[in-house]
């Protein structure tokens, strides 16, 4: 089996991290994957923001700010807490360009594909990572703070660092279960 179908095959998200986030060396070489994506007409319509030390205790008050008015005292400390599970969160930013051809659709595709080729390759590096969202990544103050611009949205948090503890074996659907030939 070649190596790359390999580290897809074995790839899992892996929830429990600490430190050490990925090395320099590591998080460019996955930024460099992510950029690899599929690109319809090469608009490049992605960024990414990386967080980490200080980064994350300033992200989980920006999580916090987020809260409903009515929310109680615990859900306000569990959303300042969230960041803090990792020790690096790698935010993917979909960028969309006014294109006549090219849908701001497509381009938030193209930015999820390039997130699953940074998670997967932090994981080829030997980091775990776990793509995450919530109501933090539709939020309208976690979008200003972040200084995303009107146009842009949050494709995902991508959490990551070195795997804690392995996580129970996801069961995995056969491909029959979800592929089929058409004409049949
Ligand atoms: C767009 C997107 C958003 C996600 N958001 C969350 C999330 O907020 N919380 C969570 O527990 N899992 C979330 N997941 C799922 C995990 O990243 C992961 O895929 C899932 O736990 C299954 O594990 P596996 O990747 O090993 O198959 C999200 C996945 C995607 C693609």
């Amino acid at each position: 089996m070649d190596t790359v179908t390999e580290a897809i095959l074995n790839r899992s998200s892996e929830p429990r991290l600490k430190a050490p986030a990925p090395s320099g060396s590591a998080l460019e070489l996955a930024l460099a994957c992510a950029a690899r994506a599929p690109d319809h007409a090469l608009l490049r319509p992605w960024r990414y923001l990386v967080v980490e030390g200080e980064g994350l205790e300033e992200l989980g008050r920006l999580f916090e700010s987020s809260a409903p008015e009515d929310a109680t005292d615990a859900a306000r400390e569990k959303l300042r807490r969230m960041p803090l599970r990792a020790p690096m969160i790698i935010a993917a930013i979909a960028s969309p360009v006014p294109h006549p051809k090219v849908p701001a659709l497509e381009q938030c595709y193209s930015t999820a594909a390039g997130a699953a080729y940074l998670v997967l390759a932090l994981q080829a590096e030997g980091y775990g990572a776990m793509w995450r969202t919530g109501s933090v990544a539709e939020s309208p103050v976690v979008a200003r703070g972040l200084g995303l611009a009107e146009h842009e949205t949050i494709v995902g948090f991508i959490y990551t660092g070195t795997v804690a503890d392995d996580k129970p074996a996801v069961p995995r659907p056969g491909v029959s279960e979800f592929s089929s030939r058409w004409p049949a």
